[in-house]
């Protein structure tokens, strides 16, 4: 066991932990930041994903010891001051979740893609939103938000 410093949604935290341990489940058992979900473990579903200095990444398979100085966000950092970011209000607002198990994964590769790329075409959403999996096939939604997030693309100091 080892101890880390990381900084998660702007908070320095303290963990234990061997150094082995993917980065999801310091997030889900040890800060308990529980909006981050496990799905397959290995790569393959985009449930896990976080942003690694604002690139998103699969945490499940990315070790804490290798975070270092870098900045983590979860779901839970997106929205500020009980304000969602803009990307969760264009969910909300074309209801995308079905039973919800995918979409802060969702929600993430899609905010990192529009905070690189204000007006992305249908291809470069395609890739971006590639490896992020919806059993429930809301597909066509998740889309319709990229695009109307995109069109609506403000700050609230966060995202
Ligand atoms: S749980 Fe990490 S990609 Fe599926
Ligand atoms: S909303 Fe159910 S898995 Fe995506």
């Amino acid at each position: 066991m080892e101890f880390f410093e990381i900084n998660v949604n702007n908070k320095i935290h303290q963990v234990e932990a061997d150094p082995s341990t993917p980065l999801l489940w310091i997030i889900r058992e040890n800060l308990s930041l529980v909006g981050t979900k496990y799905g397959c473990g290995i790569s393959q579903c985009g449930a896990c994903t976080v942003h690694l200095n604002g690139e998103a990444i699969r945490s499940c398979v990315y070790p804490v010891s290798a975070v270092g100085k870098q900045k983590i966000t979860t779901i839970e950092g997106l929205s500020k001051d009980g304000e969602y970011s803009y990307v969760q209000e264009a969910w909300i607002n074309e209801d995308v979740s079905q039973c919800g198990y995918c979409q802060a994964g969702q929600i993430m590769s899609a905010t990192a893609l529009l905070e690189k790329s204000s007006d992305p075409p249908d291809d470069e959403i395609d890739i971006a939103m590639s490896g992020n999996i919806c059993r429930c096939g809301t597909y066509t939604r998740i889309k319709k938000a990229i695009k109307s997030a995109s069109s609506n693309k403000k700050s609230n100091g966060n995202y």
